[in-house]
């Protein structure tokens, strides 16, 4: 069993952060895969899974990741997987519905009894009200490209130091 690092990116954004992410984790990364590629049986091959996913459209979900959820996420069975998600959007420009798209992938990873890793504290960011965040917190990676880039190599890092123990 391996571990997979599989994104959605329109614009290239979650990308780079995955990028980013597989470059901190160095070999405890076996692949990395954008979603318009994965098949259902693909994604239940990996025992750990890095998930990334930016929230377009008012709240709704990145267009490969939409397209998956369709055809392939009830072929999907997260049951023992260990999971970790990150997140992209714009704080400013959408505070309603700021990272909205994370919550679907956990709930479906969650539903299905699979282990969710690398929640994230809500400091240091402004918005108004995001699906993403569970008892507090956001129940991954927040990482904002629009109006935070600056801090995004070190909230990648501090990321990868709280999961790696759970990828090794
Ligand atoms: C038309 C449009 C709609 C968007 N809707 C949201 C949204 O509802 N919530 C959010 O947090 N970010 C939203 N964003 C911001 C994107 O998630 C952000 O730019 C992200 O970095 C894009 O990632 P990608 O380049 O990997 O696709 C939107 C951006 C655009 C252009």
């Amino acid at each position: 069993m391996a571990t997979a690092i599989i994104y959605g990116s329109s614009t290239g954004n979650t990308e780079k952060v995955a990028e980013m992410i597989k470059d901190e984790l160095g070999d405890l990364i076996d692949d990395i895969k954008e979603i318009s590629e994965v098949s259902a049986d693909d994604m239940n091959s990996y025992d750990k899974l890095i998930l990334g996913i930016p929230t377009w459209n008012d709240g709704e979900l990145q267009e490969d990741w939409e397209t998956f959820f369709e055809d392939e996420m009830d072929d999907v069975n997260f049951s023992g997987k260990t999971v970790a998600i990150f997140g992209l959007g714009d704080q400013e420009g959408y505070p309603e519905f700021f990272l909205d798209a994370m919550r679907a992938v956990y709930d479906k990873v969650t539903g299905d009894g699979g282990k969710v890793v690398g929640s994230w504290p809500t400091d240091g960011y402004e918005f108004d009200t995001s699906k993403a965040v569970v008892d507090g917190n956001f129940v991954g990676l927040a990482i904002d490209e629009d109006n935070q880039d600056d801090m995004t190599e070190e909230r990648v890092e501090d990321w990868c130091d709280d999961i790696k123990e759970s990828f090794e």
